[in-house]
């Protein structure tokens, strides 16, 4: 589905990413991981259209799309997760799945308002799809939450609904169990689960919890300094010395297989 061919990214003199090739197959939940710095944010942004890479190709069901802006690239179906912008924060669930404009990316904050318009009006196809999205990922009970009053976990529940409000089957996850609590933390993987396994979503994730990882993706790529160092399953990476290697010298903030701490019970958030 993906194809990334031999990618690297300069920043000046640092070479953030270096030739980096590897396929995101239809249908698959595949891993990106690797110690902070690695380059995977970078490659990312490179596939998701923020900036071109310096050399090498992004292929989508096998056309270029190698520097097409984001909003190209979702009308071929291909979204990364929404930060929620600021300027939701005071717009309910609701109104925040309501206001994901079907046919392009939500970073053009004045046609999303001049929409948000015609949706108050409404368009019961869109006001179904809400109901449908808030009952999937089980927050029904915060739909007419103010989105800033969410947990951490919760924003990123919505962030997950606010792709399901788009026809994109192609997802790029960064850190969606970043800064979560255990409890929301197996809502989401659910969530990514079922939308993969009942929806036919084909996601590539980028994250720290190993355990996420393990429990939802398969292959899974390594990188280090901005090279791909590995690729297989999590039970065959544990298990390899390169790898290994990468996550000591990283640091401790990046140790494979260890539990990173998580703030206890703190992130319910709009619990109603
Ligand atoms: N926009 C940028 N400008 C300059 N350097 C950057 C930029 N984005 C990332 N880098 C650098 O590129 C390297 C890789 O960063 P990143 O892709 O964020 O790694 P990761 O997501 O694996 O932690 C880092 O050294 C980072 O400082
Ligand atoms: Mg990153």
């Amino acid at each position: 589905m993906i194809r990334i061919d031999n990618v690297s990214k300069s920043f000046g003199g640092l070479q953030a990413v270096r030739g980096v090739s590897f396929e995101v197959a239809q249908g698959s939940i595949t891993g990106l991981i690797g110690p902070n710095g690695a380059g995977k944010s970078s490659l990312f942004n490179i596939v998701a259209g923020l900036f071109p890479p310096s050399s090498g190709r992004v292929l989508l069901d096998g056309q270029d799309i190698t520097g097409l802006p984001p909003h190209k690239l979702f009308h071929r179906g291909l979204v990364r997760t929404f930060q929620i912008p600021h300027e939701f924060s005071r717009m309910t669930v609701r109104e925040n799945l309501m206001v994901v404009p079907p046919g392009q990316s939500g970073e053009n904050l004045f046609k999303t308002w001049l929409r948000w318009g015609k949706v108050k009006q409404q368009d019961s196809e869109v006001l179904d799809r809400v109901d449908d999205v808030l009952k999937f990922l089980e927050i029904t009970h915060v739909a007419d939450e103010l989105a800033g009053n969410l947990s951490g976990g919760q924003k990123k529940l919505l962030d997950l609904g606010r792709t399901m409000m788009t026809d994109a089957k192609m997802v790029l996850l960064d850190e969606p169990g970043a800064g979560v609590n255990r409890t929301l933390l197996g809502k989401i993987r659910e969530a990514i689960l079922r939308l993969n396994r009942e929806r036919g979503y084909t996601f590539c994730v980028i994250e720290h919890d190993m355990d996420l990882i393990s429990a939802l993706c398969e292959p899974v790529h390594v990188m280090a300094n901005g090279e791909l160092i590995a690729s297989g399953s999590m039970e065959t990476l544990r298990q390899n010395e390169e790898v290994r290697e990468a996550y000591l010298g990283g640091g401790a903030s990046g140790r494979m297989g260890e539990e990173t701490p998580r703030q206890n019970s703190t992130d319910e958030g709009a619990s109603s």
